[in-house]
């Protein structure tokens, strides 16, 4: 007779899941960020872990507890140190999905003192973060690898683009068009860009369930 576990659909599966916004420090106590809960990853995060799946989560600043969760956390702070854990769990995996709102730029600088206030203006100057996403699309080979794209025009142009440019499986294309998606939410409205085959839109749903979505979609259109 067969193990229920080993019936799990994900069952022996590695699932490497990047959550949350990133924060850049300019100094001690202060940050450039995004309003990202982590919400949406971290569900995705569970729903693996249910159906079966070995869990690894890399999560920036996040309120969200995973306590009581059979899975690997990983807290990160900024871009740079988001990178480099996706990177040390990325051989390892099977089905990465990136849905961190990483920061596109950092400051040049962090002062190693909090930095006092003088002149009427101040410019901070801000250097290009690392995508670590086209980066894991450069380097795949067996992994399944999925981003998300959150647009506010043009949406699916711009999210077919990432989905060729980051040599992606797939992507998760929301809107901020619409009411039900985006940061701070509990529920997303989502469309699915597959690399091949006509992309699918589905209906507005708490964020648990379009995890389970995501993840049903790359089970069903992928062998593995
Ligand atoms: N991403 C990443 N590293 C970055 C920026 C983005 O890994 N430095 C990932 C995000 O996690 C997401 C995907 O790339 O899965 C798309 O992010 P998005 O911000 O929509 O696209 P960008 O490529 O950053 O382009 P832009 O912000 O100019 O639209
Ligand atoms: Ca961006």
């Amino acid at each position: 007779e067969k193990d229920l576990e080993t019936q799990a659909p994900l069952f022996g599966k590695n699932v490497l899941v990047s959550a949350g916004p990133t924060y850049e420090l300019l100094d001690p106590v202060r940050f450039i960020g995004n309003f990202s809960s982590g919400k949406m990853g971290i569900e995705i995060a569970k729903s693996a872990l249910e159906m079966g799946a070995n869990v690894t989560l890399v999560c920036g600043p996040s309120n969200i507890s995973t306590s009581g969760y059979d899975l690997q956390r990983i807290n990160v702070i900024s871009a740079l140190e988001m990178q480099k854990s996706m990177e040390d769990n990325y051989e390892n995996a099977d089905i990465v999905i990136m849905s961190a709102a990483v920061a596109d730029y950092r400051p040049a600088t962090k002062a190693e003192q909090k930095i006092k206030k003088n002149d009427e203006n101040m410019t901070i100057e801000l250097v290009k973060n690392p995508d670590i996403l086209k980066g894991l699309g450069e380097k795949k080979t067996h992994q399944i690898l999925a981003g998300f794209a959150l647009e506010t025009n043009n949406a699916m142009e711009y999210a077919q683009g990432k989905l060729e440019k980051k040599n992606l499986d797939l992507i998760v294309m929301n809107t901020l068009q619409d009411e039900e998606a985006g940061f701070q939410k509990d529920t997303n409205k989502i469309t699915i860009l597959p690399k091949e085959g006509d992309p699918i839109s589905f209906q507005a749903k708490n964020k648990s369930e379009v995890a389970k979505d995501i993840l049903t979609f790359i089970l069903e259109k992928h062998i593995l």
